[in-house]
């Protein structure tokens, strides 16, 4: 799909037009501006008898047809009551009703689109809706058509090309690294094992992010032994694979006044079969997306650098699968992980608090102002916020507020529960310093945040995202595919890496 915005003049060999109308409170109702189509054209549409039925209702379109061409109405309800979102939503919603109707081209009237919004910002909207919406995974589709619709034009009386290049150019990198974690989650794990993983995302630097100040550090097994992190190689037990540790340093060529040192840390369970604990067989369809946060700090961390964030940042990605053989973990088997602590593990379904365990372990080491980190850790988190909303704890409400802040700004459901005395006690072990469960059905996500706040040393400001719920798509948002990696939560960390 390419993206052209043109001067507002020219549109008589436009085919298909789509042009906003907005719901009035009294009289008419709803008004539009047909300016830019020329006057016999307008005068045609409106005469138009359908009109009287069209309300300008968000979401509600109306299809004419005068003089051989196709002029689409969309509703954008009352002015007052527009927001972005709403507007990403419900453009992706037609943008993705028109990519099957056999247009080569699609004009879109920008003007007609910001009454309540700067031109800048809807015009900004509207393009990352368009990439976001546009994303399909048809690489193991046989037969697949790509869409028909290449050619997406602005049409803009304000804004020009040059103007614009800076917003083309950052909404590119961050819809693109979106489309690359929903493009990971999406891979089967029979291709994407621990090994291929990690090669895919040093791949990936340097084809994507060469030049930018990033270096690429990936421990294997061996390594892996030497850092002591016992965590992660008791769940790699069972695997036909190594486990992988992918450590990637960002150093900004301008580093702004006050700039930080971040760290993120990703869970990459490429397959969870629970081990030992193993999952009933309709639990554990779906879990090749259990590498989802690794896949989603990693994306994060490339629209940062692609968009020149001004901090240093660290991105760690902990992978394996969680297999079952006669080498895997039993439950009640004890570790000791690269911290020093030991470990119950009571079920070896709970994995991925410990490869996070060594994972943040080490990252505490890197010395950074503050670690995030990403995994779809809890089946808890499905319960309590559905695939809706994306759970946030840590152990500093300043940090934990600025990532709802970022995620507010990107219209990214976010909510905080709480790590206390009662869940810490929780996990502790008869016969270790702590176990890795809590009681079962009981408080699951924070019980699982109490357990990697035991990691964090030197009092190393730390927030944990579950996104068991947001990882994948349940035809729930316009803007995503309805099935498979969603690439939610990339958008709002990114924008705090900024
Ligand atoms: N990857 C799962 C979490 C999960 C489950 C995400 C279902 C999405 C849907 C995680 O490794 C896991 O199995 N967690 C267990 C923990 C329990 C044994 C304490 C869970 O949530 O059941
Ligand atoms: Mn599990
Ligand atoms: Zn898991």
């Amino acid at each position: 799909m390419k993206i052209h915005l043109k001067p507002s003049k020219d549109l008589s060999s436009v085919s298909l037009l789509l042009v906003a109308a907005v719901k009035q409170k009294k009289g008419k109702n709803f008004s539009t501006q047909l300016n830019i189509l020329d006057a016999s054209l307008k005068k045609e549409i409106e005469a138009m008898e359908c009109l009287a039925s069209f309300d300008g209702n968000l979401g509600c379109t109306l299809s004419l047809s005068p003089n051989g061409k196709r002029v689409i109405l969309m509703g954008l309800g009352e002015s007052s009551d527009l927001t972005v979102e709403k507007l990403r939503r419900s453009f992706a919603k037609v943008f993705k009703s028109l990519r099957r109707s056999k247009n080569k081209d699609l004009s879109i009237d920008l003007h007609s689109f910001s009454g309540k919004f700067k031109e800048l910002k809807t015009y900004e909207t509207l393009l990352e809706s368009l990439y976001l919406a546009d994303y399909e995974y048809l690489k193991y589709k046989s037969d697949s058509k790509p869409s028909e619709l290449v050619n997406v034009h602005f049409y803009s009386k304000n804004l020009k090309a040059t103007q614009v290049k800076k917003s083309d150019d950052r909404i590119a990198s961050i819809c693109d690294s979106v489309n690359f974690c929903r493009d990971l989650v999406n891979e089967v794990p029979n291709v994407l094992h621990s090994e291929k993983y990690a090669k895919v995302i040093e791949e990936d630097v340097k084809k994507t992010l060469k030049g930018k100040g990033v270096t690429v550090k990936i421990l294997n097994k061996a390594a892996i032994k030497k850092e002591n992190m016992n965590l992660l190689l008791s769940v790699n037990g069972g695997s036909a694979y190594e486990p992988r540790l992918v450590h990637l340093t960002y150093i900004p060529k301008k580093k702004a006044k006050g700039h930080k040192h971040i760290a993120l840390v990703g869970k990459g369970i490429t397959f969870d079969t629970g081990g030992y604990s193993l999952k009933p067989s309709a639990s554990m369809a779906g879990m090749k997306f259990d590498m989802g946060g690794s896949a989603t700090v990693y994306s994060a961390f490339r629209a940062a650098v692609l968009t020149g964030s001004p901090h240093k940042l660290t991105c760690i990605l902990a992978m394996t699968d969680n297999a079952v053989s006669s080498l895997a973990t039993f439950p009640d088997a004890v570790f000791k992980g690269r911290s020093g602590k030991t470990v119950e593990i009571l079920n070896t379904d709970a994995e991925g608090r410990l490869i996070l365990a060594d994972a943040l372990d080490y990252a505490c080491d890197q010395k950074p102002d503050a670690i995030i980190d990403a995994a779809t850790l809890t089946g808890a988190c499905l319960v309590a916020f559905g695939k809706e909303v994306c759970a946030i704890m840590g152990n500093d409400d300043k940090l934990v507020n600025q990532i709802l802040k970022s995620a507010h700004n990107s219209d990214e459901y976010m909510w905080q529960l709480p790590i206390i005395e009662e869940y810490r006690q929780q996990i502790k072990s008869k016969i270790a310093d702590i176990k890795n469960i809590g009681a079962p059905g009981k408080a699951g996500t924070p019980v699982a945040g109490a357990f990697l706040e035991e990691f964090i040393k030197n009092k190393i400001s730390w927030a944990h995202l579950d996104i068991a719920g947001v990882c994948d798509s349940q035809n729930h948002l316009p803007y995503c595919p309805e099935t498979g990696g969603s690439g939610l939560i990339v958008r709002t960390l990114c924008n705090y890496l900024s």
